[in-house]
């Protein structure tokens, strides 16, 4: 199994109710290592362009509002088939279709307040890693 890399976000409802400890132990526990990590009030600049994919989804607005409405955690992940592990131990967006034990099934406030953002895919994690990190920050 490859060794990877994933670009993943504590979300704004995740700081404010100090649960970015309890999300970090859930990825160290399966074997997912923080090896970048930092806390930062996203700017709505950076929102939009970070969300620009669905930019003429209804959500659109909403979800860039609710990115900057408190600090959030960027951070990457590293380990044996991140991408996919990670988005498991994520659980489904709406926390409400969310499988028992998932960090959306326990955490979750809403489908936009859903605590945790992880990347799709190997590519867009690389992308995504690239818009928040400088390569000397990644210490694995
Ligand atoms: S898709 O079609 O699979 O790309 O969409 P999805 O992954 O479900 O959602 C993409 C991101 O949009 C957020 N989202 C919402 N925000 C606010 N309101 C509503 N209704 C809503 N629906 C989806 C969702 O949390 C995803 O955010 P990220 O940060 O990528 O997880």
């Amino acid at each position: 199994m490859a060794i990877e890399r994933t670009f993943s976000i504590l979300k704004p409802d995740a700081t404010r109710r100090n649960l970015t400890g309890k999300i970090n132990a859930i990825y160290e526990e399966n074997g997912l290592s923080i090896i970048g990590q930092k806390r930062i009030l996203m700017s709505e600049t950076q929102a939009k362009a970070f969300y620009a994919v669905h930019a003429a989804r209804p959500f659109y607005k909403d979800l860039v509002e609710f990115m900057i409405s408190g600090p959030v955690v960027v951070q990457v992940l590293e380990g044996e088939n991140a991408v996919t592990k990670h988005r498991d131990l994520m659980g489904a967006t709406n926390p409400a279709n969310a499988a028992e034990g998932t960090v959306r099934k326990l955490f979750a406030e809403s489908i936009e307040a859903n605590s945790v953002h992880g990347s799709d895919s190997a590519e867009n994690a690389a992308i995504e890693i690239a818009y928040f990190f400088a390569g000397c920050e990644l210490v694995g």
